[in-house]
């Protein structure tokens, strides 16, 4: 392998994750412990120097790089990402890297150990072997040499170089043990949160459907997704299919790959990006992971790849490239490199549903197969530069070696085989204690004893080390202190601590052992636990400073400015946006406004503990044992989550409503006043209705608001993803368009005569159609409202409709209270005819206590539902508008 050699020369520069001072402590503690083993590492912290031997992508020439990570930027399942600067080059010239430039760093290991487990497994199901972007640098090649030409492929169809990001150059990390490649920096931001009030235009458009362009609210983001689409296209007509999920709309997790350039704000399709190439999560035909993936894996299965991940097809690319050949003229050499490595990359793995019949009959593919697992062990720093001359000389000690990393799963596979036929035969044979404790020893020795094996029989220094772990105490101890302060920086990093308290609980054997069961615990958790100050800090947060928010002026100006510099550094803010809201942030309005915010925010905690403390309260009210009261309150709480109005955002409610008496104007609060009654949009009643007053800090509020929420969210919830998009849109837009078409209802009404008398008629008609369901649908039995469930909402629902659809030039109160008295007039009429004539009522009971009694139940039960739904349809009616009315309006 070319590349192997980098992997010993590769190095860091002082001690490993030195970047800040704890991290430096923490490793200078671990290294004066003189294991024989080096530090582990997940990734490198800000300041860390890195050096390492690469080659560029085209052309493939070599040089040294040192380099110093800036920052980390992110990682999920592919790898970590860095921004860096490179300090100095030696060897031959890559164009494009510069000494002092910056640049993007990826290594293809998470820098999460969890997701790191699910992508390997996911992978391994598919391919039968280790993630080859970490650990064959052929495919790391490969992937490079594709984006390459994928990037020339773009200058042509988007007439812009920079639609693609450059790759320059990839190397081989020996200290995480994984590939990396370094590529140009792209500054940029996500998508910017755009106001559109003509939200039900972007879904006509979307679906093909003719509309007016230039109401389109949406242009960035329309923008973005037809350059995606053009992208995923460009990719299928070049051979590349499944990179293109990369970049598939409808995976919605594509999104964050594609980032708008800095300085092309004018120009909504302008300084589109991708950047992500690197697949991470193998897409298995039983394991669709998104709604998009349903159509990908039935493409893919049509195109007779089962399990896809990032196979290009190389006729296709040639035949393209022929095409422009003019403009490829310099790539040829990078393509037949692309020709090698793509066949020792897919050759390198077992891969059955691709390689099927190969399997039973081409011996050299085992061959390669055979080099590659030796090539990932040594990457992944399995095995030293010993172990991997001495298992590529014998094909014998690599299969040996390879069914040691098997013996874990062998033993866990085990054990559960015995547990699960104990269980099986637990009628003839009762399960014994010896039995589960024997599989769970072999379900937790197996893999420890497998990891062992493998580690001293793979390399020298480990064999040094259990050598003097097993054989000396001291030695033994001081191997237990290295392990902790590993954990110990791991937690640092994680957040689990502060860096002073990091440095004492590595230095405290007793204080790392209180730690070790709280590091089960989500990170907050642990470290609220733990940490005084941080839990006071936490307490005051949540407890204090809302009440201080709301009292102290300056306290709040500063809040909005951190939420400001936030929106920055996110991009979700222009510099003039955000000097902008700054301007204005003396001006009254926007005081109040973050006064209610102070109090939103303060009542955030207080709707789930009265839920909880009405949970309580009925379950020791009606609960007979505790599982029932548990079952209770679960249910109460859970039930809150649902509804769309909890007593928190009463109160929330309520508090807006105080501001309207007190202050005497509805006029300021006309929107807020009714939105903020109801869950999750009520975070966003002011920002809506502040939209036309102070329409950037609205936005600005409503997009940070929102994101927040959706980053909360696994996977779909990062950062620039379709989630946060869409909780904006629902949450904001729609609102502010359902606003704009109750504008326009008004308008049309206002040329209409009024009218009221035809709500007395309608209740009339309403009370006649249930009464006429009664006797057809369940004629000469004595039916109750509740049988004919399916059949009440038809005329109520119509009723209301018809209520505000004639009440014409009627003030918007008034018809509210018309819909109101129809729902309320139905149920008197429909209650008073049961009565009165229906099949239960006889002559004798008509005035007694009982029938008195029943007709008020049964007039305050129907009262109730019938005046939700006649509302229910009034407001339907509000918010509906046809095309008539968008052009009697002008609209
Ligand atoms: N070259 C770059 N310039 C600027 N930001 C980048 C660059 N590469 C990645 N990023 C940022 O890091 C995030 C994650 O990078 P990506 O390569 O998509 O990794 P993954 O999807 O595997 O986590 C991107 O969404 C982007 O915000
Ligand atoms: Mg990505």
């Amino acid at each position: 392998m070319s590349e192997e050699t980098s992997v010993v020369a590769n190095k860091t520069v002082g001690a490993p994750g030195a970047g800040t001072d704890a991290c430096r402590t923490l490793a200078e503690a671990f290294a004066s412990l003189g294991l024989h083993r080096p530090m582990r590492l997940n990734r490198y912290q800000a300041g860390d120097e890195l050096t390492y031997d690469v080659t560029g992508v085209s052309p493939a020439v070599r040089a040294t790089v040192r380099l110093k990570i800036e920052k980390f930027v992110g990682g999920g399942f592919a790898g970590q990402v860095y921004r860096a600067t490179v300090l100095a080059v030696e060897g031959q010239p890559i164009a494009g890297l510069d000494v002092g430039g910056t640049y993007a760093l990826k290594i293809l290991l998470p820098p999460s150990p969890g997701n790191t487990r699910f992508r390997d497994t996911l992978y391994a199901v598919g391919f039968q072997g280790p993630f080859s972007l970490q650990v064959n640098p052929a495919a790391m090649r490969a992937g490079a040499i594709w984006q390459k030409l994928i990037r020339r492929a773009s200058a042509i169809r988007f007439s812009d170089d920079g639609a693609v990001k450059d790759i320059l150059c990839t190397f081989v990390d020996g200290r995480l043990g994984s590939c990396g490649e370094l590529s140009e920096w792209v500054e940029g931001r996500q998508w910017r949160f755009e106001v559109d009030d003509h939200i039900d235009l972007r879904g006509k458009y979307l679906r093909g459907k003719p509309v007016e362009v230039a109401q389109l609210g949406s242009p960035e983001y329309l923008a973005k997704r037809r350059f995606m689409a053009e992208f995923v296209a460009m990719l299928h007509e070049m051979g590349a299919p499944e990179l293109a999920r990369q970049y598939e709309w409808g995976t919605c997790k594509s999104q964050p790959n594609v980032m708008k350039r800095d300085g092309m704000d004018d120009d909504p399709a302008a300084g589109l990006t991708a950047l992500d190439f690197r697949a991470g999560l193998a897409l298995l035909p039983f394991l669709p992971m998104s709604p998009g993936d349903f159509r990908l894996i039935a493409k893919g299965i049509a195109r007779g790849s089962l399990v896809q991940f990032d196979r290009g097809d190389l006729v296709r690319l040639e035949a393209f490239m022929n095409a422009h050949s003019d403009r490829f003229k310099d790539l040829w050499p990078a393509l037949g490199e692309l020709q090698q490595v793509e066949k020792a990359y897919r050759d390198s793995l077992p891969d059955v549903t691709h390689h099927h019949v190969r399997l039973f009959c081409d011996g050299q593919l085992w061959g390669s197969i055979l080099d590659g697992a030796v090539t990932s062990w040594r990457i992944r720093n399995v095995t030293d530069d010993a172990t991997t001359a001495a298992l590529r000389r014998s094909r014998a000690l690599t299969v040996g070696f390879g069914l040691l990393g098997l013996v874990g799963m062998v033993c866990v596979l085990a054990a559960a085989c015995v547990l699960i036929l104990a269980i099986l035969h637990r009628h003839t044979q009762p399960i014994t204690l010896r039995v589960v404790l024997v599989a769970l020893v072999f379900a937790v020795v197996g893999p420890l004893a497998g990891k062992l094996f493998r580690r001293v029989a793979g390399r020298e220094d480990y064999r040094r080390h259990y050598g003097a772990v097993f054989s000396s105490p001291g030695y033994f101890y001081r191997a237990l202190r290295g392990r902790s302060i590993e954990k110990v920086m791991a937690w640092y990093c994680a957040g689990r601590m502060s860096a002073d308290r990091a440095v004492r609980t590595a230095g405290s054997p007793g204080r790392y052992l209180l730690h070790l069961p709280l590091s089960f615990l989500p990170a907050g958790l642990h470290r609220f636990l733990t940490d005084r100050a941080y839990a006071g800090q936490v307490m005051r947060n949540v407890a204090l400073r809302p009440v201080h928010l709301y009292f102290n002026a300056q306290a709040r100006e500063s809040w909005l400015r951190d939420m400001v510099g936030q929106g920055r550094r996110r991009g979700m803010l222009s510099a003039e946006d955000a000097a902008e809201i700054e301007g204005r942030l003396h001006e009254p309005f926007i005081q109040k406004y973050l006064k209610s915010l102070a109090v939103h925010v303060c009542l955030m905690p207080a709707g789930h503990v009265i839920s909880a403390i009405i949970g309580l309260c009925v379950a020791l009210k009606y609960g007979k044992s505790l599982g029932e009261g548990l079952v209770i309150a679960g249910g109460i709480v859970a039930f809150f989550q649902v509804t769309p109005i909890s007593p928190g955002s009463c109160l929330r409610g309520l508090y807006v409503l105080f501001l309207v008496v007190k202050e005497r104007n509805f006029k300021d609060y006309n929107i807020a006043v009714f939105l903020a009654f109801f869950k999750y949009v009520g975070y966003l009643a002011f920002p809506i209705q502040m939209t036309s007053r102070y329409p950037t800090l609205a936005r600005f509020m409503a997009a940070h608001w929102a994101t927040g929420a959706a980053n909360y969210v696994p996977v779909f919830g990062e950062y620039g993803g379709l989630l946060e998009h869409a909780v904006f849109d629902t949450f904001y837009n729609r609102p502010l368009t359902l606003r704009r078409r109750a504008g326009l209802r008004a308008r049309r009404r206002s040329a209409l005569p009024a009218r009221v008398w035809h709500a007395a008629v309608l209740a009339v008609v309403a009370a006649g159609v249930l009464v006429a369901f009664h006797k057809v649908a369940h004629a000469g039995a004595a039916p109750t409202l509740r049988q004919m469930w399916y059949l009440v909402p038809w005329p109520l629902l119509t009723a209301g409709y018809l209520t505000a659809l004639w009440a014409g030039r009627t003030k918007g109160s008034k018809r509210i209270l018309l819909g109101l008295l129809v729902g309320l007039a139905t149920a008197m009429l429909y209650c008073g005819w049961s009565a009165l004539a229906g099949p239960g009522a006889s002559a004798g009971a008509v005035g007694s206590v009982a029938w008195r009694e029943d007709l008020g139940l049964n007039l305050l039960g129907s009262g109730f539902i019938f005046t939700v739904l006649t509302l229910l349809g009034a407001l339907a009616e509000e918010l509906h508008v046809s095309d008539k009315d968008c052009r009697q309006t002008g609209d």
